[in-house]
């Protein structure tokens, strides 16, 4: 059984199924492991780390601890006053446009890179002309970015990341109704947010094992540095340099690098925060697995109670729903299939059935609306549960493509 503890209470001989240490971007990973010296725990303490989970069936149990609640009758509440638009465009019908801004977005993000290394940024121009491509996207069709972007592969990480969260960022904007002006202000903040990582080694940065102290602070260095190397950038708004040094900031006072606290964050550092830290614990990287939707966003629930604004983690969690596009899911009777739309109710999306429940093999695909009918969803996260073993069979299951290649079916 799972369960939540606090450090304190850890002792040798426990397994330790999750650190509870990603609110850093994902930069302290740590595999699951049994204690097997005080030392791990003296470790915990010095980073700041209260709780932890561990399995009572690997390691030693603790007395009085709790089991916590399941993550989606935690996040169930929050999403019953969820207010999402429908979308001015299909999500087959916004996927081909999504795919080019993707894919243009990538070569963009990879010269500014390369320009800010060479001390040659000079020009935010074509980064905020992507952001407003982006920005158009997300209100035709607030899915189809995201989608694509979720769907990378592990080595693709530090290129898709600042997309990723940067496309987030629009969807919060649009979820709150913030202007488009100041959405294409954070928007950039957020593409640009970890440009300083251009200047910290890369065997720092993607070091499979834990980090020394001084490799810690050479990573956290890199939000004076991308501040250094805006500061070449002509016409960039404050927010985008706030954004750049403070989105590591915490709620209570425990982040980096000025130990801000409460209101001392900005709007746009405590959005680009929240954004930055789901889809980090949420990735596949070259030394961790991605974590599943649902437990990305129970970590971002947990998060409102310390490090984040607990208003803006319920908005965050209304606007991207338990069960994003993409989800495979069962049903309760057995169906399995795959999301392909939300609907005004988070828990109950519009789910693409690809297999009978008493019949192994597939059907021919059909929707379901479940906020429509009595079905429910039982399980739902890895796409192996309903058969799905690669991107290339997701892809396949959420879409069909036409001889010419435009997205025809969903
Ligand atoms: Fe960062
Ligand atoms: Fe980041």
């Amino acid at each position: 059984m799972i369960k939540k503890v606090k450090v304190e209470d850890l002792k040798i001989g426990v397994f330790v199924h999750d650190f509870n240490c990603d609110w850093n971007g994902g930069i302290l990973y740590i595999e699951q492991n049994l204690i097997k010296s005080k030392n791990i725990i003296d470790i915990l303490k010095s980073w700041r780390i209260k709780e932890v989970y561990i399995d009572t069936e690997r390691g030693l149990d603790i007395e009085g601890s709790k089991t916590p609640r399941k993550a989606r009758s935690k996040l169930a509440g929050i999403g019953q006053t969820r207010n999402v638009a429908r979308p001015k465009v299909s999500l087959a019908g916004e996927l081909p446009v999504a795919r080019t801004i993707t894919q243009d977005a990538i070569k963009i993000m990879q010269q500014a890179n390369q320009q800010a290394m060479e001390g040659k940024l000079s020009d935010a121009g074509p980064i905020y002309d992507l952001a407003d491509r982006m920005k158009v996207s997300i209100n035709r069709n607030r899915d189809a970015l995201l989608l694509l972007t979720r769907m990378r592969k592990k080595d693709e990480y530090t290129l898709y990341h600042s997309i990723s969260v940067s496309s987030l960022v629009l969807n919060m904007c649009f979820y709150c109704q913030v202007s488009d002006h100041q959405a294409l202000d954070l928007a950039v903040g957020a593409l640009f947010h970890d440009i300083g990582k251009t200047i910290v080694p890369q065997d720092i940065l993607n070091k499979p094992r834990k980090l020394t102290e001084e490799e810690y602070r050479e990573i956290q260095r890199h939000a004076e540095h991308s501040v250094d190397l805006l500061s070449k950038v002509k016409g960039l708004p404050l927010e985008c340099y706030d954004i750049a040094l403070h989105h590591h900031e915490k709620y209570d006072g425990t982040g980096y690098p000025d130990g801000l606290k409460n209101g001392q964050i900005s709007y746009g550092a405590q959005l680009t925060c929240i954004c930055d830290v789901f889809d980090a614990i949420t990735s596949e990287r070259c030394y961790k697995p991605g974590m599943e939707t649902v437990m990305g966003l129970r970590k971002i629930y947990e998060g409102g109670e310390t490090f984040f604004n607990k208003e803006l983690t319920h908005d965050f969690i209304r606007c991207v729903g338990v069960y994003p596009v993409g989800t495979s899911v069962v049903l309760a009777d057995g169906r399995k299939g795959v999301v392909v739309d939300s609907t005004e109710d988070m828990m109950r999306p519009i789910v693409k059935i690809l297999y009978d429940g008493n019949n192994k093999e597939p059907i021919i695909p059909f929707k379901i609306d479940l906020s429509k009918t009595d079905d429910v969803i039982a399980t739902y996260g890895d796409p192996k549960i309903i058969g799905i073993t690669s991107r290339k069979m997701l892809k396949k299951s959420l879409f069909t493509l036409s001889k010419r290649g435009h997205t025809k079916e969903l």
